[in-house]
């Protein structure tokens, strides 16, 4: 029996093994832009003219052409099998069995494609036709050129369901091929398309797979869209991909992901040639996969509205676990209420330019999306915010990247941190341009600072405290200075929750390290060191004439002085905290914490003891 290859078989194949990779153990290659080409290892030359593109060769000096098997073939003699069989033991792939089913799957195949070029024609034909005025005026309305309309092989399907299958069957095609190319809805059923515009949709190859069909004026559903079938799989399929990644490989265009049939087509009139579109579902995996294939950064442009941010972020996360260095997305935001073809007919070719001009990274556009709703003033808002960047960069597979990501969205919440206004600086502002309006408790708050420095001195000493104490310390209002060191600070424990084994690290020994790179880091170093200092230094002349000084452990002490601050809300949280954990039967003891914070509240309300300020 004859051995026939599934499409898939070989494709798999061409996935595995890069071209490249066959070729270059021939020839060298040379690198030529973002394309190879090398000496002709089939005719004697010194300058290279053999181009290698994404899947397959040509030779400028003598003609060959071909793709990974046929260069195995010709370069080692070996007939088609034999070159299929070795490449696929170098892919790890085992051969298929020669099996009746294979044979009787591709000359289905065969035929279901026969079937669909057969029925594009028809459909294109139908738009030429008297029946169709409507539907060209349509177009024309909607600003498609003859050109585009031809360049697209749009067409128009009947409102007679009968037509196409009598035409189909004329040229010796039978109702189950029909049916099963997804043309009519059951076997002995009416047309899947009618009175509809066709838009063919093919695979990466060219190949007509299935159509969709938009209807005119207000019908609903607006657009639909073929079936599952052998051939046509919705989310492994993007539409205008075959054309799409001619025009990145050889016009240099960037790849970009769009809504629709007819962006993608408003699009490509517009010159912007490499747009594709996935076909009425969410972006897949598998679609995000396609795209890589042909660019390294496709640009993702969907609609500037709250849906299109969903849809970016849906897609954006998809990504995350399969991106490389080499691997990524970028994102554009369109105007509110626009597609790119609204934008387009409305604003011109330009408008879209410059939306695209202000593409970002994937990086950002999860930072902005995630940012949505934060107010980078309050700190716990900040803290969340860095957990759910921290889980986003948790999805990526590629560990090196994956902590890339993490860093330098950490660097971005501390940026924006340090440039919203903080309620302490905004005080402080507020005291230098008008010398009046000082604040009324203005002698708490002196002996408040003192606290407040001393609640950050114990943390610089203690980081471990954090875990404790993270929470209580985000709702401090701080001024700017310790606001600062306390992001640094809550950036260090986050940090060292990742670094385990290398928690040895000084939080002052750290900021010096991230303040080679990060200016406010180095600030933190600065203040956090002088804030040492101060406390060392007091501490030395006390043991000098006071040995009874009262030492309490450094939670005990940290909580002392958080109470201080606030007395009312510390014990109303001790409080709840307590019947909290009395109300808890599972614990068989109140946590340390607590039990510290509970201490530390009797020893407040019995008076205080030495302020150790
Ligand atoms: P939109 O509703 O955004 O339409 O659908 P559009 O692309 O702007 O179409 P026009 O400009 O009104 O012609 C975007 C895509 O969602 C799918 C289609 O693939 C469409 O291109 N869709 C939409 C459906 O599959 N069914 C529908 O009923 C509507
Ligand atoms: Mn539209």
């Amino acid at each position: 029996m004859a051995l026939v290859f599934e499409p898939k078989f070989l494709d798999d194949i061409r996935d595995a093994i890069p071209l490249r990779s066959v070729i270059g153990r021939r020839t060298k290659l040379e690198r030529s832009g973002n394309q190879w080409k090398a000496c002709c290892p089939f005719h004697g030359e010194k300058t290279p003219s053999f181009h290698i593109y994404d899947d397959h060769f040509h030779c400028y000096g003598c003609g060959v052409h071909g793709d990974i098997f046929s260069f195995v073939m010709q370069s080692e003699g070996l007939s088609f099998p034999e070159a299929v069989a070795a490449l696929a033991a170098e892919a790890g792939l085992d051969m298929p069995k020669p099996d009746a089913g294979a044979v009787e799957r591709s000359e289905e195949s065969t035929r279901l494609r026969d079937i669909l070029s057969e029925a594009a024609q028809f459909y294109r034909k139908a738009l030429t036709g008297n029946a169709a005025r409507h539907a060209r005026a349509y177009l024309r309305e909607r600003g498609l050129t003859q050109a585009t309309i031809d360049h697209f092989g749009l067409g128009w399907a009947d409102a007679d369901h009968g037509a196409l299958v009598s035409h189909l069957k004329k040229s010796g095609h039978n109702e189950r091929d029909i049916f099963k190319a997804g043309l009519l809805r059951t076997e002995k059923g009416g047309a899947a398309f009618f009175s509809r515009i066709i838009f063919p949709i093919h695979d990466r190859r060219g190949a007509v797979i299935s159509f969709g069909g938009r209807a005119m004026g207000q019908a609903q559903p607006k657009y639909v869209n073929g079936t599952e079938t052998p051939l046509f799989s919705k989310k492994r399929t993007l539409y205008n991909l075959h054309n799409a990644r001619q025009a990145v490989l050889k016009d240099k265009k960037d790849l970009l992901v769009v809504e629709g049939y007819m962006d993608v087509i408003a699009l490509s009139q517009a010159g912007f040639t490499a747009g594709v579109a996935p076909l009425g579902t969410a972006v897949t995996a598998e679609q995000i996969d396609l795209m890589w294939r042909e660019s390294s950064s496709p640009i993702i442009c969907l609609d500037g509205d709250a849906a299109g941010s969903r849809a970016s972020l849906r897609v954006a996360e998809l990504a995350l676990p399969m991106l490389r260095a080499d691997r990524t997305l970028r994102f554009c935001r369109l105007p509110q209420g626009e597609d790119p073809d609204s934008l387009i007919k409305n604003h011109g070719p330009n408008a879209m330019k410059d939306v695209l001009a202000r593409s970002h990274s994937l990086h950002d556009e999860i930072f902005m999306l995630l940012r949505q709703g934060c107010d980078g003033r309050v700190p716990e808002q900040r803290a969340a915010l860095r957990q759910r960047l921290d889980a986003a960069a948790e999805k990526i597979s590629d560990k090196t990247l994956g902590y890339e990501y993490r860093r330098s969205w950490r660097d971005k919440v501390f940026e924006s941190f340090r440039s919203a206004p903080s309620p302490g600086r905004a005080r402080t502002k507020n005291l230098a341009s008008r010398t009046i309006d000082l604040p009324v408790n203005s002698v708490v708050q002196q002996g408040n600072a003192a606290r407040l420095d001393i609640l950050t001195e114990i943390l610089l000493r203690h980081p471990a405290l954090l875990d404790d104490v993270e929470q209580a310390y985000s709702t401090l209002d701080l001024p700017p200075d310790l606001a600062l060191l306390r992001e640094g600070l809550l950036e260090f424990h986050a940090e060292r929750r990742h670094l385990s084994g290398e928690t040895s690290t000084s939080p002052i020994a750290w900021f010096e390290s991230e303040g080679e790179a990060q200016e406010a880091m180095a600030r933190c170093a600065q203040f956090g060191r002088a804030l040492l200092d101060k406390y060392d230094a007091r501490a030395r002349s006390r043991r000098d004439n006071d040995d009874s000084l009262l030492v309490i452990n450094a939670p005990e002490r940290w909580w002392h002085f958080y109470g201080l601050v606030n007395f009312p809300a510390f014990s109303q949280e001790v409080r709840k905290d307590v019947a909290a954990a009395l109300s808890d039967a599972t614990l068989k003891t109140f946590p340390d914490a607590l039990k510290a914070r509970l201490t530390v509240l009797e020893r407040l309300k019995a008076g205080e003891p030495p302020d150790d300020i």
